[in-house]
């Protein structure tokens, strides 16, 4: 079974990571895809996070990485591919992800969304809170892997 694993991945993190992981145990074929978002500019280019989710998964065999723009459900019939997971932290992730899954299926009927549950250890974490540690010099190595601390260090070198 193929599955779509989308988000910001700006940058990808731990809690990401666990995800994607447990996907690819359980799935055939994961495509990560990270989205394109004109109107908001990230700390990390689009090509700068697929080429550190390349990085940080390729010891699984099974996980591709692409990119999107515009929506999500349009992207799923372009991949042919109606199954979309999405990791929840937390009760207040809920909401927001419920109204995300029913406004996907009411754009195209066939998107069904799964939910994985994070790991107890991710449920505080967050891509900004990574990026705002890392631009105070901070530590980051217990959240990210060691290439998005590199990456991390090298964007924040000159301060914010
Ligand atoms: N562990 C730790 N952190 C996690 C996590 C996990 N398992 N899963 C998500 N997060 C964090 C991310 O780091 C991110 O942190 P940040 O906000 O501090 O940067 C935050 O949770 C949300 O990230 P993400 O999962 O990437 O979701 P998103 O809200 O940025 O993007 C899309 C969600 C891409 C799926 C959605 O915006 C989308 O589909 N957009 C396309 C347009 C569209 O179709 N819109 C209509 C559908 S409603």
């Amino acid at each position: 079974m193929k599955v779509i694993y989308p988000g910001s991945f700006d940058p990808v993190t731990f809690g990401h990571l666990d995800i994607i992981e447990r996907c690819s145990k359980k799935f055939g074929h994961v495509i990560v895809a990270v989205l394109n978002n004109s109107s908001k500019k990230g700390t990390f280019s689009i090509e700068e996070r697929m080429e550190l989710l390349r990085e940080t998964t390729k010891h699984l065999g099974n996980i591709e990485i692409d990119a999107f723009s515009g929506l999500l459900a349009e992207y799923v019939e372009k991949r042919d591919c109606n199954i979309l997971i999405r990791g929840l932290r937390a009760v207040s992730d809920f909401e927001y992800e419920m109204q995300m899954a029913l406004v996907n299926r009411k754009l195209n009927k066939d998107v069904e969304t799964l939910f994985m549950v994070s790991k107890g250890e991710h449920v505080y974490l967050s891509s900004s809170i990574v990026r705002e540690i890392a631009a105070y010099g901070g530590n980051v190595s217990c959240f990210v892997p060691k290439p998005v601390e590199r990456a991390l260090r090298d964007k924040f070198k000159g301060g914010i």
